[in-house]
């Protein structure tokens, strides 16, 4: 068991020792460790189980500290920094010496993001180094959302988790990267694609490939839980898998005769980011059900939608 609380000197000193802490974010929590300290780089490919080639995304509290790891911010890049920043971005940008290659994977560029949480943004402003933090989940699981999330899979291999509460956006962050003058989404997230391009224009979707060792973040098989899910739907998956051993993951209505602890409902309210909120704790509170299947609906092909779709289409490719 980890300790779960809300002191960040606490925090702070077990990071400055080159230890884990697990940290709040807006999106999902973080494995955070010192970005400059390679043993501690280490320490979270190992605790997470996480193949040395998907690299990691470093943590700042500001644009001036984003400026001292990088080498240069592209027009598009500073313009989506400053309005989105701090937020659910990740932006990938080409890397100063600094950071090391443990970091990035060998690659030249880092991703870097600044996130909206008061605590980790306290904690970090605390700090003489950035954070690097993957989600605070083993490789190929869920995102954990809450800290308890974290503690029930990792709670024996870390010291402390930092509770900020549920995170309010519940899906990871939007990766942005850059080619020429083109920006191109590596992954989408919980900043809305329309909400990029209100701000730069048209955007590329880079298309998924499991066999892209450059970012095994967007593998075909990513985010799933251990049960079995299908996503189509709900009507037919029902008839074809049944209504006893399965449970449901709907957007906003509930299937009759399934008995109601088996039903998730993303958002009653039909919110979107209601949907995006409760998708990770669904899948979850799912898997611990004594059921074989996880039958789920896709959501509108909009706004976060998109986001929540593909995480879907994910955690059924296993
Ligand atoms: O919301 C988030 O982004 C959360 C919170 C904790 O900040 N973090 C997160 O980290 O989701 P992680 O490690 O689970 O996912 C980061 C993704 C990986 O798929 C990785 O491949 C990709 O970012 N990535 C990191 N650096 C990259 C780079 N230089 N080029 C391309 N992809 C990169
Ligand atoms: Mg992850």
């Amino acid at each position: 068991m980890a300790v779960i609380g809300t002191d960040i000197n606490e925090a702070k000193s077990i990071l400055e020792s080159s230890e884990l802490v697990a940290i709040p974010t807006e999106t999902v929590y973080g494995l955070a460790g010192n970005a400059f300290n390679t043993e501690a780089i280490a320490k979270i490919f190992e605790v997470k189980n996480r193949p040395s080639f998907d690299p990691l995304i470093v943590h700042t509290y500001s644009l001036d500290q984003v400026k001292n790891i990088v080498k240069e911010l592209p027009k598009k890049a500073l313009l989506l920094a400053e309005r989105f920043w701090p937020g659910p971005l990740t932006l990938l940008l080409p890397k100063q010496a600094i950071i090391p290659d443990l970091v990035t994977s060998g690659m030249d560029t880092v991703a870097v993001r600044i996130p909206n949480q008061p605590l980790t943004m306290q904690l970090l402003q605390s700090l003489d180094f950035p954070l690097v933090a993957p989600s605070a989940n083993p490789f190929g699981y869920v995102s954990p959302t809450s800290a308890q999330h974290v503690d029930d899979q990792l709670g024996e291999k870390i010291e402390y988790v930092l509770d900020g509460g549920p995170c309010p956006v519940g899906i990871e962050s939007t990766i942005v990267g850059f080619e020429g003058d083109e920006a191109v989404i590596h992954r989408l997230g919980g900043l809305s694609k329309e909400k990029i391009e209100s701000i730069i224009g048209k955007v590329k979707l880079m298309p998924h490939s499991s066999s892209n060792p450059k970012a095994p973040g967007m593998l075909k098989s990513h985010y799933s839980p251990g049960k079995k899910v299908i996503v189509g739907s709900l009507d037919t998956l029902v008839k074809e898998y049944g209504k006893v051993r399965t449970g449901i993951i709907s957007f906003t209505r509930s299937v009759e005769g399934i008995v109601p602890e088996h039903q998730m409902i993303l958002a009653p309210d039909g919110d979107l980011t209601t949907a995006a909120k409760n998708l990770f704790s669904s899948l979850r509170l799912l898997d611990k059900k004594d059921i074989d299947y996880i039958l789920a609906e896709p959501v509108p092909e909009h706004g976060l939608g998109l986001a929540i779709n593909d995480r879907l289409k994910r955690a059924a490719a296993k």
